[in-house]
């Protein structure tokens, strides 16, 4: 009986790793340009992390953790998520002490939920995320959605929707989920029984219900904008500006509310636009979560950071139908004809490699025919063929594939002729 990978997991191949790479490579080479710096935390943390850092109403925390005990019988819980990781790290590793701050950290990995899969929607998948520690101005809220919305632009994609919403501080908050359970309590019995266990452990998190969305005391629900406090309010403002000079178009959602507990003032999202995209359009979350370094233990500091899916940001990519600019022709194959030029095969491909240039051979025992085509499949750049009249006179010939030109080359003159060939390698 054969094995197959846990359901809601993927393996990625070769050709998809290619546009992994080319997706992974934009995206650092944006976070170096906003001044980002990697951080890399373990994948396992100890499960009390994440039932203060995410919440224990949430979701996450309450039905989708892979959550074990080690042999040292800790429980343990593969990270759903890379916030309260980050923040841990930075607390534990004293990041706050550091000269330079804000703590600007960017981070890629597998995170694990146990949810039900579905397009867009696995048990492992990949985030790539960025964490703001220490900074409580409005610009950086900015600077971290326009990070985020660079990222998908970098790659070409067009149809992008930035929803941007206020929790308000804890003072706000308490108003409205005062103002929010006033409202629902009378049709209790109406809602599902997740929103009314929500209305007592924290009925903000109704409003993004997927149940009860058509529910009319949905609609009538107060506004969260409604209760921000005259700071909570200003904040808001200030965030909003930042995103005008950036020339960010944004569309304010008062229903967004994020499903992870952690936030306070600034919550986005960025959704694709795109037809046929599928059901779940969220492409990355996140907000600001000025309590967490103190919840887990740590000084007052304040936060903000995103994650976004990277299966998502493929997906997205395929429904604009943008074609990522991989080059993954091979630049050198080497063709042998006898024994003697397989022998000298082995040393040509192995001088070619240590001077900086891509070369493959055949390891098949193909003939000669079968050794053209299997650089025709790798679509080499240059096809190298040698055979016993070469090896005497120490030459060989040299074919650029694409002119369809042959030529024939000094063995001593090989490396520096493809070097030059292949733009300067
Ligand atoms: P999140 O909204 O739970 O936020 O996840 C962020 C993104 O990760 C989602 O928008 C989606 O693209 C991707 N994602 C989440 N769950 C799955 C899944 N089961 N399958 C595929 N993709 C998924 C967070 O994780 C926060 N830590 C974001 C944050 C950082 N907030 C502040 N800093």
């Amino acid at each position: 009986m054969s094995i197959n990978a846990p359901r809601g997991t993927v393996d990625i191949l070769p050709e998809a790793t290619a546009k992994w790479q080319f997706v992974e490579a934009t995206i650092r080479e944006l976070a170096n340009r906003y001044h980002y710096k990697e951080v890399r935390t373990p994948i396992f943390e100890h499960t009390e992390l994440f039932q203060r850092g995410v919440g224990d109403s949430t979701d996450i925390v309450q039905k989708e953790m892979y959550t074990f005990e080690d042999r040292g019988g800790r429980s343990i819980t593969l990270r759903p998520e890379g916030t309260a990781a980050t923040v841990r790290a930075y607390v534990q590793n004293k990041l706050y002490g550091d000269p330079i701050q804000p703590s600007k950290l960017y981070y890629f990995g597998p995170m694990f939920r146990y949810e039900r899969p579905q397009q867009g929607r696995m048990r492992q998948f990949h985030q790539f995320g960025i964490e703001v520690l220490g900074s409580n101005d409005p610009a950086i809220d900015a600077e971290v959605i326009g990070l985020a919305l660079s990222c998908y632009e970098a790659l070409g994609l067009k149809s992008l929707k930035l929803v941007l919403n206020s929790l308000g501080d804890t003072e706000s908050r308490k108003n409205y989920r005062e103002a929010l359970v006033e409202h629902f309590t009378p049709c209790k019995d109406g809602l599902c029984n997740d929103c009314q266990s929500r209305l007592e452990q924290n009925p903000l998190r109704i409003l993004d219900c997927k149940t009860d969305r058509d529910h009319p005391a949905m609609k009538s629900a107060p506004s969260i904008l409604d209760y921000l406090n005259e700071e909570s309010r200003v904040y808001f403002e200030k965030v909003k500006k930042s995103l005008d000079v950036m020339g960010i178009s944004y569309v304010v959602d008062p229903n967004l509310v994020r499903g992870l507990d952690y936030y306070n003032h600034t919550a986005f999202e960025i959704m694709s636009e795109a037809e046929g995209f599928g059901a779940i359009t969220t492409l990355a979350g996140g907000g600001r979560y000025n309590g967490l370094a103190q919840d887990i233990g740590g000084p007052e500091t304040p936060g903000i950071g995103f994650a976004m899916g990277l299966e998502r940001l493929l997906q997205a990519l395929e429904a604009e139908n943008i074609e990522l600019p991989i080059d993954n022709a091979l630049d050198v194959f080497v063709v042998a004809m006898g024994e003697r030029a397989e022998l000298e095969a082995v040393r040509i491909v192995n001088d070619l490699r240590q001077s900086g240039i891509q070369a493959d051979k055949d390891y098949q025992g193909r003939k000669v025919k079968g050794q053209f085509k299997a650089a025709d499949r790798v679509h080499s750049k240059y096809v190298l063929v040698l055979g016993d009249d070469e090896l005497d006179k120490q030459t060989i010939n040299v074919k650029a594939m694409a002119e369809g030109t042959q030529q024939e080359i000094a063995m001593s003159e090989l490396v520096p002729y493809l070097q030059q060939q292949l733009g300067g390698k």
